[in-house]
């Protein structure tokens, strides 16, 4: 096992780095063995990227890794259903499933059940089929809907003594009721069943779009629900789908632990997504605080200084930190990010340090940190060096940046040609404290 770890970290490393990639695999590791993580794969990944999700979980497995695998089979059916010429229809999201129906769905449910259990049985991962016996189901509305179930309970045994001998669970969204009569669940309801039931530290959607998109068709890195979910179901760009997913996001993390994710990505990007801190689709996290000191009390000193140093790679003088006249630290719950605001001149502020740790910034923290900033500091300048690839992010923040022996000044909301001059040059002769020097000092 160890020996496989090596070669697997050294593979991964050429995603990232391979620190980065050990720091997960442990992470990971460490969470009780069925609860590392439960991945929903839409039926039309199963019927499009079965080779890449294939690889993609014997990749886990290979690791020591389990995930509960759920899977609908949408697509699939609306195509059997295509061909028999019959009609396919909706209740409120919920397929109508006549007996007719669930005659045609049941076998089309088996074989993609199979499907993804023979290719990673290829691929020499030990999976088991699971079909029922998951989910105990009643009928939801047998006048409408027919033989559509609402998950009454889930029975995590056939799981855990999957999982316990080394196999990948591959379960489908059907249940049945006590005497067996087996019902069509709704691939999202089965999947909050099972995320409730287990309590995984990730929840993983897989789909083909790979994640939540933004206005421009780009996947969204990271969402905090804490500072992003209530502007975000105010754009107008989120379309009631995206709006859905949202909210049944927000409700499952709401039931999680506060570590818990919800990473939305596709088969091919799965790897790069769990081992790298900028991941590969949208990273959702319920967030953490950003609590505002109007002044950095002994006790905050020294995780700050840590932060500092870490992120810039340098030392501060000693006393330097006590020398600023510090209008406000803002800093996350977990101090992996920190925003430390000094008097500037003509009353605005002057963002003398902005630190976040690369995870952090992979969780969407860096973005969080900037709109606390922004909203308690109307009037700001700062400054960078050139070479810094924080630099452009800044860019993309300021309404004005001047660019002066190696550094770069930026200022936000700063009015009339000559306050902007002023706070220019009062950001160019500051002391950043570093016991290295720098450009420009
Ligand atoms: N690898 C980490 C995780 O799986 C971070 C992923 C970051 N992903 C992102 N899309 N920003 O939890």
């Amino acid at each position: 096992m160890n020996e496989v770890r090596e070669v697997v970290i050294e593979l991964l490393g050429q995603l990232g780095s391979s620190r980065e990639a050990r720091q997960y695999i442990d992470r990971f590791s460490q969470v009780e063995e069925s609860r590392f993580a439960v991945v929903k794969v839409g039926g039309a990944v199963l019927r499009d990227s079965l080779e890449p999700l294939a690889t993609a979980l014997a990749f886990l497995h290979r690791l020591g890794l389990h995930p509960v695998v759920l899977h609908g089979a949408g697509p699939q059916l609306d195509e059997a259903m295509a061909e028999r010429g019959m009609e396919m229809e909706k209740l409120s999201g919920l397929r109508v499933t006549t007996e007719d129906v669930m005659a045609v769905a049941r076998p089309v449910i088996h074989r993609a059940n199979l499907g993804l259990v023979e290719a990673l049985e290829r691929k020499g991962v030990k999976a088991r089929s699971l079909v029922h016996g998951v989910f105990r189901a009643s009928l939801a509305d047998r006048e409408r809907l027919g033989l559509v179930g609402r998950v009454e309970g889930v029975d995590p045994e056939g799981l855990q003594s999957t999982i316990g001998a080394g196999a990948m669970p591959v379960v489908a969204c059907l249940g049945e009721s006590p005497s067996g009569q087996a019902m069509n669940i709704n691939a999202d309801e089965a999947a909050r069943e099972l995320v409730l039931a287990l309590g995984p530290y990730k929840v993983i959607f897989l789909t083909s779009t790979g994640g939540l998109l933004d206005p421009n068709g780009r996947v969204l890195s990271a969402i905090t629900l804490e500072e992003d979910y209530d502007e975000l179901m105010a754009q107008p760009w989120v379309h009631s789908g995206m709006r859905l997913k949202l909210e049944e996001i927000r409700n499952l993390l709401e039931e999680l632990p506060s570590d818990a994710s919800v990473s939305i990505t596709s088969a091919e990007n799965l790897t790069r997504e769990l081992f790298t801190h900028t991941g590969a689709g949208t990273l959702v996290r319920r967030g953490e605080r950003i609590l505002e000191h109007p002044a950095v009390t002994p006790k905050l000193r020294r995780p700050l200084e840590v932060l500092l140093e870490a992120s810039f790679q340098r030392t501060l003088r000693t006393g330097w930190l006590e020398g600023r006249r510090v209008r406000s630290l803002l800093m996350a719950d977990s101090g992996r990010a920190a925003a430390l605001v000094v008097e500037g001149t003509g009353g605005a502020g002057y963002l003398d340090k902005f630190a976040v740790t690369p995870e952090a910034q992979g969780e969407g923290l860096a973005n969080a940190l900037w709109q606390a900033l922004n909203s308690r500091f109307p009037k700001l300048y700062w400054r960078s060096q050139v070479a810094n690839p924080v630099t452009s992010w800044y860019f993309r923040r300021a309404d004005t940046s001047f660019k002066r022996n190696g550094w770069v000044v930026f200022t936000r909301g700063i009015q009339g040609i000559e306050e902007v001059n002023r706070v220019v040059n009062d950001a160019l002769e500051r002391d950043s404290g570093w016991t290295e020097l720098e450009s420009g000092e």
